[in-house]
């Protein structure tokens, strides 16, 4: 039996997760670039690319580094690059390896300094403008009046090559249910199009638009004018998309096997505390579930039963409802998290299962890559 605390990855849901966004993106006509901050592993991106994904998203510059590195053909780091040093690096590790290399700016600072570091490199980088859909983080606003000026200076900077435009409907997360976030994704969809015709109005030729979160993904119908698909969470999924009654825990590939270390008359002791579980109540700050994870006995299948609240965590303990009488101490669980993304990112490693089977372990290579 393994030592705990463990985060596992189920292979056949993987694999099967994998396969569902592919078909997926094959069937509505769309590109898929899945976003690596979920996985954060050189072996789970070779499974995406090898199962038709066209390239890979990043958030930070040193986690797009890791795979620039192991060679990935094509990479959008969707993540606004303002310091110069920073995208130097990027910049040489994708002129080194020919990559082709996209990214996203929503500023004229951030534009102009890409434009000055890629001339000085003699490179071309396709430049994607965000569109804020709602999430109120990064992007322009599709009222804003810098927009036109934006796309068409960028249009008119020799070194950079205006791609098109890109959002990401993280609020959706917020959603209370599948409707409301298939609703958010329509909207997204009305917006990026009303983008689109306005830019195209002035003469900008807008080549892809590409959006992408796993909850407007899973929920979508609206995919006209969409050109490309970013989800990230799909892989794993977690207690987010099967609360908004998008996902079933039999599509969950990520657990995190704990042990019951003590118990006392409210709570079931474990070893997985915050620095494993992560006190993410959800992706975006959102906290739908009211706990921080879901907890199965291993002998039971996940989902199976009612689940049991990880109701509390200290650094290394969790707390976890003893609403059963039967679970001694010494039990393994296994925990459901509200978001997986964030518990790799503390994981030096998967533990790649098959049944009740360790199969392999694969090294979480861009862990901690927040630069
Ligand atoms: C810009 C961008 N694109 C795509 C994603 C993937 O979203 P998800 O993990 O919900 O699939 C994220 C996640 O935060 C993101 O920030």
């Amino acid at each position: 039996m393994l030592e705990t605390p463990a985060v596992l990855i189920d292979r056949e849901r993987l694999g099967r997760n994998i396969a569902w966004a592919q078909a997926l993106a094959d069937r509505r006509g769309v590109a898929l670039r899945p976003h690596v901050k979920t996985h954060k592993c050189l072996e789970i991106a070779r499974l995406q690319l090898e199962g038709g994904a066209v390239g890979l998203t990043a958030s930070k510059v040193d986690e797009a580094f890791v795979f620039l590195e192991a060679g990935v053909p094509s990479m959008t780091v969707a993540y606004p690059i303002v310091d110069e040093r920073k995208l130097r690096r990027l910049l040489l590790a994708a002129q080194e390896r020919t990559t082709d290399l996209r990214v996203v700016v929503d500023s004229r600072e951030a534009s102009q300094l890409l434009a000055r570091v890629a001339a000085e490199m003699r490179m071309r980088v396709g430049v994607f403008v965000e569109i804020d859909v709602g999430l109120h983080r990064c992007g322009l606003n599709e009222s804003d009046p810098e927009l036109i000026d934006l796309a068409q200076w960028i249009r008119s900077a020799a070194p950079l090559q205006f791609t098109g435009l890109l959002s990401h409907a993280g609020h959706a997360y917020g959603a209370g249910d599948a409707e409301e976030v298939a609703a958010i994704a329509a909207e997204e969809c009305r917006i990026l199009q009303r983008v689109r015709a306005m830019l195209e109005g002035c003469g900008i030729e807008v080549a892809e638009v590409s959006v992408g979160a796993t909850p407007t993904v899973l929920a979508s119908e609206a995919y006209a004018g969409i050109t490309e698909i970013r989800p990230g969470n799909y892989v794993f999924m977690d207690r987010t998309p099967v609360r908004l009654g998008l996902a079933t825990f039999d599509q969950i590939g990520l657990t995190v096997l704990v042990t019951v270390v003590s118990r006392n008359a409210e709570y079931l002791i474990t070893d997985a505390g915050s620095k494993v579980l992560t006190s993410d109540l959800g992706a975006h700050g959102t906290a739908g579930a009211g706990g921080y994870g879901v907890a199965f006995p291993i002998d039971e299948p996940v989902g199976g039963s009612a689940g049991l609240n990880v109701a509390r965590l200290s650094e290394e303990h969790g707390f976890v409802d003893a609403i059963r009488g039967n679970i001694a101490i010494g039990t393994k669980l296994r925990v459901v998290p509200n978001h997986a993304c964030p518990v790799v990112n503390l994981a030096d490693e998967l533990v790649v299962v098959s049944g009740d089977r360790a199969i392999d372990r694969w090294r979480v290579a861009a862990r901690g890559k927040v630069r």
